[in-house]
């Protein structure tokens, strides 16, 4: 008789459950100030997810691609820094396929994989698990950018694995650290410090950031030839229309990202053709032709001002790697 080994099941725990109203108010709060504003996270509904993830396979758009280059490059080195069986903490997961990479490389003790909602983890999770049948998995639903930290759920999760005193490596890959102002990342990398320093000695923090550069490649990489980052931009206004009752009409509005040289960042935000009224129930806002509705910042850091953001947030000196063409950095930051 062949013997087949029993496939562990993902464990999923949900944290943070999303409060409509508490989301129409924001949203409001957003459109009635002057500049209009809403925040990047509302860009992310199922197609906001796919049309991001098309933005990923752009020629122009280099961070994906780069990272990935970088850690197929480094990986050996990345090893010799992140100590073996670690809990592997991924942040904004997504479909795991870039922490999946690394499973090879880093051979953690067990996978966290944090989101803002564990429904966008599922099938990743289970293929994942197919793939890694004695690896134990947790799906966390989670809103870190309010706040990072394991909950009672997970915490219990690790205690029944044997591993509240396993050494913690988070993850953040992506350069999304840079859709944060320099204070919230600040506050956002403490935490993450805080969460490496609660579990063994060794843990730490590998995360990507996008370097700063000429505006002739940044601009590009943000509004694409074919318009794929216009429409995840646009995408956003069809998110709010459906959580706040609006009646933005996506047509109206036209894509513009700009770098800011001043604040380090590129900018993307949408220009109302024409004046219009936006209506929804309890509120109205009027845009003058040419008016414009802030939607992303992400910033772009040189590699010393990230790595003594870094150490300011109370991690010990970095290792950091790059491409040849030192267009994105991988740091490995000691909790
Ligand atoms: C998720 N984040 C790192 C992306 C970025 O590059 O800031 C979001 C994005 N916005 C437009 N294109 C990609």
């Amino acid at each position: 008789m062949i013997h087949v080994p029993p496939v562990a099941t993902p464990h999923f725990v949900q944290i943070h459950h999303t409060n409509n109203a508490d989301l129409r108010a924001e949203l409001q709060a957003g459109l009635m100030a002057q500049p209009a504003h809403a925040a990047p996270k509302f860009f992310y509904d199922a197609l906001g997810s796919r049309l991001f993830d098309a933005i990923t396979e752009l020629q122009e758009y280099y961070p994906t691609r780069t990272e990935a280059a970088i850690v197929a490059a480094h990986g050996p080195a990345m090893a010799r820094c992140v100590p073996p069986h670690a809990v592997l903490i991924d942040l904004g997961a997504g479909s795991c396929a870039k922490a999946a990479r690394l499973f090879p490389v880093l051979a953690p003790a067990a996978y966290v994989a944090v989101d803002i909602s564990v429904d966008y983890l599922r099938d990743a999770l289970g293929t994942l698990q197919q793939r890694h049948p004695s690896l134990p998995i947790l799906g966390l639903g989670l809103d870190f950018s309010a706040e990072l930290a394991l909950p009672p759920e997970a915490q219990a999760w690790l205690t029944d694995h044997a591993l509240q005193q396993a050494p913690r490596c988070v993850l953040y890959p992506g350069s999304s650290i840079g859709n944060f102002s320099p204070a919230e990342a600040l506050a956002l990398l403490r935490q993450a410090r805080t969460l490496c320093a609660q579990g063994g000695a060794g843990g730490g923090l590998l995360i990507g950031v996008d370097r700063v550069k000429d505006r002739a490649m940044l601009e590009p990489a943000y509004d694409d030839a074919l318009g794929v980052t216009a429409a995840f931009n646009r995408n956003l206004l069809l998110h709010v229309n459906q959580l706040l009752g609006s009646d933005f009409a996506p047509a109206r509005w036209a894509h513009v990202a700009c770098f800011n040289a001043t604040k380090s960042r590129i900018e993307m935000h949408l220009v109302s053709q024409g004046e219009q009224t936006v209506r929804w129930p309890g509120g109205e806002r009027h845009f003058a032709d040419g008016e414009r509705l802030h939607t992303e910042n992400s910033y772009k850091w040189t590699p010393e001002a990230f790595a003594d953001l870094l150490q300011q947030a109370g991690f010990a000196a970095p290792t950091e790697w790059s491409d040849d063409q030192g267009w994105f950095s991988v740091f490995w930051a000691p909790a």
